[in-house]
Parts: C-alpha cells; structure tokens; sequence
C-alpha cells in the first residue's frame, strides 16, 4: 500500500496543520478520550491472529505447476519495484508453512489469515482449461494443519494476484467477464476446502486493487487510466463479491455453515477543523470514497450519495454525458445488498481532512474528485512506511463510523500493524510493541462503546515482500533474513508483546502491563545476537553457490586438458 496522494504532504500543509491541530477539541465519546489508556480485557472468545498473503510470502513463483500472475509479471519488469525485487522467492512460505505454523501455536493464535493464489490452482484463470491438483494440495494440507493445532484459517480468496493470462486476454478487472471467472475459482475453493474454511473473504482490499492497479499504476496491472480506471475495476469487484456470496449461499450455505465477507482497508479522515463545516464535509468525503464506495453498496445497495453527487458533476463539466462512476440498475442495488456475512477491516493510520477545490477539466482522476487535501501532524511517529503514521484514536473512530453507518456490523479486524525500514535489524521494535498496544486498546474501547468486533488480525505474522516497496519496508512479527537462502525467522520483542496481550486477552492492570515490555526486551535481545551472527551464515552459503560451478568448471578444464596431453603423446 503506498500513501494516497504523496504529492499533498507539503510543508505548508504541514505548518497549517500544527496551528490547527491546537484548535481542535477532545473526543467527546463519554468517557476514555483519546490519550488515556483503558485497563480492561476483550470478550470471552475473541479471536486472536496474524495474516499474510500468498504472492507477498510463498515464493515458489514457477514450481509445480503454478500459472504466472500479474504481480509476477509486474515484478519481473524493470523499474517498477523498489530495486527491482521481485516475491520470486520471499519468504518460502510454499516450502516452510510447518515453520510458520509452530510460530504461530506458540504465540498461542486462534486463527491465521491467508490468501489462496488464483494462479497456482488455477494456472489459466480458467476453471474449465485446467485445475493444478499440485497447488490444491499445498492448501489442503495448510488448512490441515492448522486445524490440527486449532488455528481456525481465515481465508482470502483475492489478494491481488489475479491469473497473467486473463489480464492479457482480457484486461482485467477492467472486464465484466472477471465477474464469473472469479465465481468459478471461488467455487472451485468452497468445494474442495469448505468442509475446513469457516471465514472466507473475497477481497482484500479493492480500493488498492482499483485505485493502485488501473488509475495510478504503481501497483500491478500498471494501468494509468486517470478518473476512470479505478471506478470501472472497482464496479467489476462489487459485482463479483456479491455473485461469489450468493453462490455461497445458495450451493454450500446449509452444508458448510460458513461466513462469506470482504477485507475493506481505510484510514480514518479527522477534520482539521471540526468547527468548520466545509472541514467536516471534506472528511466525510475522504471516508466516503474510501470506505463508503465499497462498504455503502455491499450494506444499503448502492454507491454513497456523495460519491455520485461529485464525480457526477465532475463528468458533467468536462462534458461528459454520463458519469465516470458507473450505474448499478435497481435489479443489481437489491443483488448486492446484504452481501456481507462480516466486514474485515484492515486499518493502519489517519489524516486531517480539509476542503481543496479541484477545478474540473485539469487531469479529473480519482483524487482531485473528492475536492480535498490531506495533511499529517508532524508529531505523530513514522516508524517505518512513509504513508505510515501511529496514530490510535483514529482507529476508534473509523471502528464507530461503521457501527453507525452500517448497522453495526460484525466486524474482524483483517490488518492491522506497522513497519520499519528494510536496513532496520533491530529486532527490539520498541515503536511496534507501543503501536499494537495502543491501537488494540483504542480498539478494546470501541467494543466498549458497542462496537460489534470479534477478532485482531495482526499484520503481519512475517516481514514480506511489500508490494512496489519491494522488501523495503518490514511489517513482520517475526523478523525475515531474507539474504539468507534458508530465510530464517527471529521473534521480535513485539511476538513476546503480543503473546502477552493474547493470554491476557487485554490488558489487565497497569503493573503488569508494564512488566511486558521490559521482559520482551529482555529475551529479544538474545535474539539479535544470533541475528547478528546471520550474515555469516548467508555468506557461506553463497559462497557455495559460487564454489560448486566453479570447481566443477575447473575440473572439467583440467580433465579437457590432460586428455589433450595424452592425445599429443599418442601421436
Ligand atoms: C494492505 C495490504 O493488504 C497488505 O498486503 C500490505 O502488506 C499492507 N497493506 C501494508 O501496506
């Protein structure tokens, strides 16, 4: 995920900002306002995890008959990823999943979010061309082993690697037919996993898909179709969340007894003013066409009225005849609505809002359609992720906005979590330890205010390949070597932080809250101490790679040699 609109962030926004911030007011939601802590504990049964998604950590890109993806082809293009890297290997997660779950039943998690990779069971994209038994295996026995040591799997069936070939042939999301090519693969999944998935989750994350893939194009396809792009993609994966749910539904409902949802990622937006009525708009906005332009048609049928209203009169003035946001027909709106067993809702950081004017007809894209401008206050930590900032309260509120807005949903937090920089190698993550802390307990106060959350999905269980960020950016609970050909895992001090909230299920008092961060500490520093002694390791192994060709080389030159010798002699 890269931060929205970088190019707003400039310093007189930010100086406006500081003098703003002092003129806003605190919270009013009762009691527990925005800067103190909340000693409590979660309901009895909430559901603790860590996720990850298969193109970012399985590697294994071109093994037993897995298809390519755009992401692999993507990644495989010159200058598109941060020093070209590619997820060609990543963490090995294909080879290492037995690893990876001892990790987590020692963290004690009650579920696991992953992705299915379209391509890997179905190489073509194409139900009907051919299914890779192969690549339907390695889920069946993750999904087995989980369950074995009862991690419940949360499982998402579109983590934005969709088959090359249906890019190629035909566009992509940009095409309608994506719709029951994607509801072909999703049943494919119900079918021969449903007995074992509980939690399925279509989407992660349409609004990068869209925005990211077809308007901007720092995210595969790579397609730069400005002010049109993401809204047309973005139609597509509406209509194919709510054919897939219905599916469900009608074929495997009463037999399975699952849940089919949709994993909606959104900041939160704060008005930079909230006396100011043009401010507080802007913010609704933001959230608007953000979280709305997903959630709102999902839960009352159709796109926000805000939405509509403003690219409307946008298109309207660049001379359009109709609207670059597409049409649902009423028979649609009644389709899709109440296509949303849960909500998961992936969260990581907040923006002041503030109105900004784009007059139409200059370059209209997505951003300059909502007519505002986002700004940071420069004292909110920024550990990792340039778009990254802490910030907890917002959490809080986004979690309340979706109470009130759609009825207050069931609600799994599907992402959640912070980075650091790639040349980082301290594995003593203070700033992550405070992060989750802080933002699960903005989280432990929502529940309280009667917001419907059942589970934490902490992102993520590994540091992985972050998309255009390539592997510069390190999410991970668990720290990845990754110049180490084996890609050994070491905990951070946050997997000892995070073990600790989990058998606390909260946070039960101040001392003991305080203990955790000194004992995680503690044990990580050890930690690093084999971290340190890592690169050595890498080298030899390297090292191996260069010696065996070259000795082989070389004792095939000297065998050439001596038979040469004993030629000459025979003459
Ligand atoms: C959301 C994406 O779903 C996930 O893949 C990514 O790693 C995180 N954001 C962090 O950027």
């Amino acid at each position: 995920m890269t931060m929205p609109q970088r190019g707003f962030l400039r310093p007189h926004h930010v100086l406006a900002l500081v003098l703003c911030v002092s003129a806003t007011e605190d919270f009013d939601w009762t009691k527990n306002e925005r800067t103190s802590f909340y000693y409590g504990t979660f309901p009895t049964g909430f559901s603790w995890g860590a996720g990850s998604s298969a193109y970012q950590t399985e590697g294994a890109w071109n093994v037993d008959g897995k298809g390519i993806s755009i992401w692999d082809a993507f990644s495989h293009k010159k200058g598109k990823i941060f020093l070209n890297d590619t997820a060609d290997s990543s963490c090995e997660g294909y080879y290492k999943f037995k690893d990876d779950i001892a990790l987590m039943k020692d963290m004690k998690l009650n579920h696991y979010r992953f992705s299915i990779s379209w391509p890997r069971i179905l190489p073509t994209g194409l139900k009907s061309e051919k299914i890779n038994e192969k690549g339907i295996k390695y889920y069946s026995d993750l999904i087995n082993m989980l369950l074995d040591n009862k991690i419940t799997p949360i499982v998402t069936l579109y983590h934005w690697d969709l088959p090359q070939v249906l890019h190629e042939k035909y566009g992509g999301w940009h095409n309608i037919s994506m719709v029951n090519y994607f509801n072909d693969f999703a049943n494919l999944c119900f079918e021969r996993f449903g007995n074992r998935v509980k939690y399925w989750i279509t989407f992660n994350n349409p609004w990068s898909i869209a925005v990211e893939g077809y308007e901007t194009g720092e995210h595969a396809p790579g397609l730069k179709l400005k002010g049109t792009g993401a809204y047309k993609a973005a139609h597509h994966i509406i209509k194919a969340h709510a054919k897939v749910w219905h599916t469900y539904d009608m074929q495997w409902r009463s037999k399975q007894k699952g849940l089919v949802g949709i994993s909606l990622t959104a900041d939160w937006g704060e008005p930079v003013d909230i006396s100011n009525q043009r401010d507080i708009e802007a913010a609704e906005r933001y959230i608007q066409f953000y979280l709305g332009w997903f959630a709102t048609p999902l839960f009352h049928g159709d796109y926000p009225q805000v939405m509509k209203d403003y690219i409307g009169r946008k298109s309207g003035q660049q001379g359009l005849g109709a609207s670059r946001l597409p049409v649902f027909s009423p028979q649609e709106k009644s389709y899709i609505k109440g296509t949303c067993d849960f909500l998961g809702l992936g969260h990581f950081t907040t923006r002041y809002v503030t109105l900004k004017n784009y007059p139409s007809g200059a370059g209209d894209n997505y951003f300059s359609d909502r007519d505002l401008a986002e700004l940071v206050d420069p004292q909110w930590p920024d550990p990792g992720s340039e778009w990254l900032y802490s910030v907890p309260w917002g959490f809080r509120r986004l979690l309340n906005f979706v109470k009130t807005q759609y009825g207050n949903p069931m609600i799994y937090v599907t992402e959640n979590g912070v980075s650091e920089k790639m040349l980082c190698t301290d594995l003593c993550d203070d700033w992550r330890m405070k992060y989750f802390k802080d933002y699960i307990n903005e989280m432990l106060k929502a529940i309280k205010d009667g917001v419907n959350v059942k589970g934490y999905t902490a992102w993520s269980l590994l540091d992985s390949f972050e998309w255009d960020e390539g592997f510069s950016e390190r999410f991970g609970l668990y720290y990845v070597d990754f110049r180490n050909k084996n890609k050994p895992r070491y905990p951070k001090a946050s997997v000892h932080y995070y073990k600790r909230i989990i058998s606390s299920n909260g946070f039960p008092n101040q001392r003991e809250v305080e203990s955790w961060k000194r004992k995680a500490v503690e044990t990580c520093s050890s930690s690093n101490q084999l971290l340190a002694a890592d690169p050595l390791i890498g080298h030899m192994e390297m090292v191996t790679e260069i010696v065996v060709p070259t000795v082989c080389t070389l004792c095939i030159l000297i065998s050439a040699v001596f038979f040469m010798f004993l030629l000459r002699r025979r003459r």
